[in-house]
């Protein structure tokens, strides 16, 4: 398995991207890059700070900056934030950068496991289900269009999603422009 390249985690909100990602890089004896922790410690500032100081837009800038470092590192396991794929410029980095892994996980999934975190200020609605069907409907084809494979994290452990992610990886599921 080529491992030249970086191993790239997209998805929603709460399909695990960090979690796996971080099992998924000590599995490889990668490093691991979180972006939304990276935006955090450049910044200085928590991601609720920022969108409430620089609105999303603000808070996009800055994770394309992350984004563009990021890849530019030595061959790494990132874990994007869910929303890394609106730009079509990040989408074009991503597909470039390295094997893109579509995490998915369905709406109850999602609700489950970010019920607990204050940390996602797009979550900070009265309708979080209402939110993040919005959020699929406009995402999902965006996701789609820039993954080399997805893996289905419902009702799965991290690990478990994490060799499966190894297994494509074997399988040579990646595509071949970058
Ligand atoms: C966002 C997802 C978050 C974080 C920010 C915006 C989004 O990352 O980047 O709150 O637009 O879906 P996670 O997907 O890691 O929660």
């Amino acid at each position: 398995m080529s491992l030249d390249r970086h191993i790239i985690l997209i998805g929603p909100m709460g399909a695990g991207k960090s979690t796996i990602g971080r099992l998924l890089s000590h599995q490889l004896n990668l490093p691991f890059i979180d972006l939304d922790r990276d935006i955090e410690a450049r910044a200085g500032a928590s991601i609720p700070w920022i969108f409430d100081i620089e609105g999303e837009d603000g808070f996009r800038e800055r994770e394309t900056q992350a984004l563009v470092s990021a890849l530019d590192d030595q061959p790494s396991v990132i874990a994007t934030g869910g929303g890394c794929i609106l730009r079509e410029s990040n989408r074009n980095l991503l597909r470039a950068g390295g094997v893109v892994a579509l995490l998915v996980a369905s709406v109850q999934q999602q609700l489950t496991r970010t019920a607990k975190d204050k940390g996602r200020p797009l979550l900070e609605a009265d309708d979080v289900e209402k939110v993040l069907l919005k959020l699929a409907a406009e995402r999902n084809p965006l996701y789609q269009e820039t993954a080399d494979f997805t893996v289905d994290t419902n009702g799965k452990p991290p690990k478990l999603c994490a060799f499966e992610i190894i297994e494509q990886l074997e399988k040579g599921n990646e595509n071949t422009n970058g």
